[in-house]
């Protein structure tokens, strides 16, 4: 047998594995813009309770008329790396909307935030050094840290989630390191809870430490501006660093970018390695995501619509019986219990018009499978309400309210 074909084999039996185990993934392909409400082939219309669009402005005509702006003044991209091409003024201009919104002294943009969390610690921490993440970081981060370790040899260490004091006793028993960074996400996206920044920040500030949040679910949801999980404990200015997606609430498209310091964003332009080998984002990209910012900042009632449709949402989901994990985001995990239950209840949804994806055990703990809505402001009520009453069908069909 050809060496080709034993990987073949082996990538056969294993997505085969999938199947028995019920762990494939099939991808459900929609034919519309991402909205309140799709198009998805097999389905029909259906609301999506499972995307990221937290702010409607995937199909906001404004972001879309920039994004062609873009294409048509900047063409498809750079054809080549920024530091050797060129760099469009419209990335110039993104990086200062992003720094503007979430209020550091700059930013860089790379092609995606995982890309930015990749790049972060392997290329400014050093043998010397040391990185604690929260144990229920982003995969991004989790892989960035692995990076960073083997290139740099820096020493890497996981503190429980949230765990103030089990930070405080990792951080102490490193004195001897020079630079000391702690990493935590501002939302968790499979809990939908929020980090407890003013809590990090005071025993970072204690042991002199860095705090690196990744805002990726909080830039554009929280904060009374949709700033970010730092405007949400009023601690703007405060972050050493930050990281966060475009491809979620700002227009949904691709991008990510690293804000802090100017210092920061030059050493990382100098040498970081997503930067150095490959291209920007394409213009066309960066000119929707930068209006999308514009957007935000011009109607900051999008962020509360947000919050009440979740606020609303929530209350309804506990009303009908189910069991929703409290909290203050647009992420409501309604537990299910077995993994079965969370994947019948999507399939049932689906058939419903609703579409809402369900994670099991080893995405979650055994015992806590789930569904996970998403919300977001482009929800009408009319639109809610139809979902919370597919929940209850299915609910009392499954036995689970
Ligand atoms: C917390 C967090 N960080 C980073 C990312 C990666 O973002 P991007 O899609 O821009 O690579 C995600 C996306 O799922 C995320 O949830």
């Amino acid at each position: 047998m050809s060496t080709t074909n034993v990987l073949e084999e082996r990538l056969l039996q294993q997505l085969d594995q999938f199947r028995a185990d019920g762990i494939y993934k099939r991808l459900t392909h929609i034919t519309t813009p991402q909205a309140a409400r799709v198009t998805m082939e097999g389905h029909g219309e259906v609301i999506i309770l499972s995307s990221n669009n937290y702010l409607g402005l995937s199909d906001h005509p404004e972001v879309i008329a920039a994004g062609k702006r873009g294409l048509e003044e900047f063409g498809a991209g750079t054809a080549s790396v920024r530091f050797i091409c060129g760099t469009f003024t419209i990335h110039r201009e993104l990086e200062t909307a992003c720094a503007r919104l979430v209020g550091t002294e700059a930013a860089l943009s790379f092609v995606s935030c995982w890309n930015a969390n990749e790049a972060l610690p392997a290329t400014v921490l050093t043998a010397d050094d040391l990185i604690l993440s929260d144990q229920l970081n982003h995969a991004s981060i989790i892989d960035g840290i692995r990076l960073a370790k083997s290139i740099t040899k820096c020493q890497t260490g996981v503190y429980a989630h949230g765990d103030l004091a089990d930070l405080d006793r990792k951080l102490a028993a490193a004195s001897d390191r020079v630079v000391k960074m702690v990493v935590t996400d501002g939302v968790f996206s499979m809990e939908g809870s929020v980090a407890d920044l003013p809590g990090l920040l005071e025993v970072c500030r204690r042991h002199g430490a860095v705090l690196w949040v990744d805002d990726s679910h909080g830039t554009g949801v929280l904060g009374r501006t949709g700033r970010g999980t730092h405007e949400h404990f009023d601690l703007v200015g405060q972050i050493d660093i930050i990281t966060s997606t475009l491809g979620k609430a700002l227009g949904g498209a691709a991008g990510g970018f690293v804000a802090g310091s100017a210092a920061l964003c030059d050493y990382l332009t100098q040498r970081a390695r997503p930067q150095l080998f490959t291209n920007a984002l394409p213009a066309t990209v960066a000119a929707s995501a930068m209006r999308a910012i514009e957007v935000l900042e011009g109607e900051p009632e999008r962020v509360a619509k947000l919050t009440e449709n979740a606020r609303y949402f929530r209350a309804q989901l506990q009303t009908l019986g189910f069991h929703p994990l409290p909290g203050d985001t647009p992420i409501i995990p309604v537990i299910l219990g077995e993994t079965a239950a969370a994947i019948r209840a999507s399939e049932l949804l689906l058939q419903e018009g609703v579409f809402v994806t369900g994670f099991g055990f080893p995405v979650v703990p055994q015992g806590e499978a789930r569904v996970r809505c998403q919300l977001s402001a482009a929800h009408s009520r009319e639109d809610l309400d139809e979902a919370l009453e597919a929940f209850g069908r299915v609910g009392r069909q499954l036995g689970l309210i």
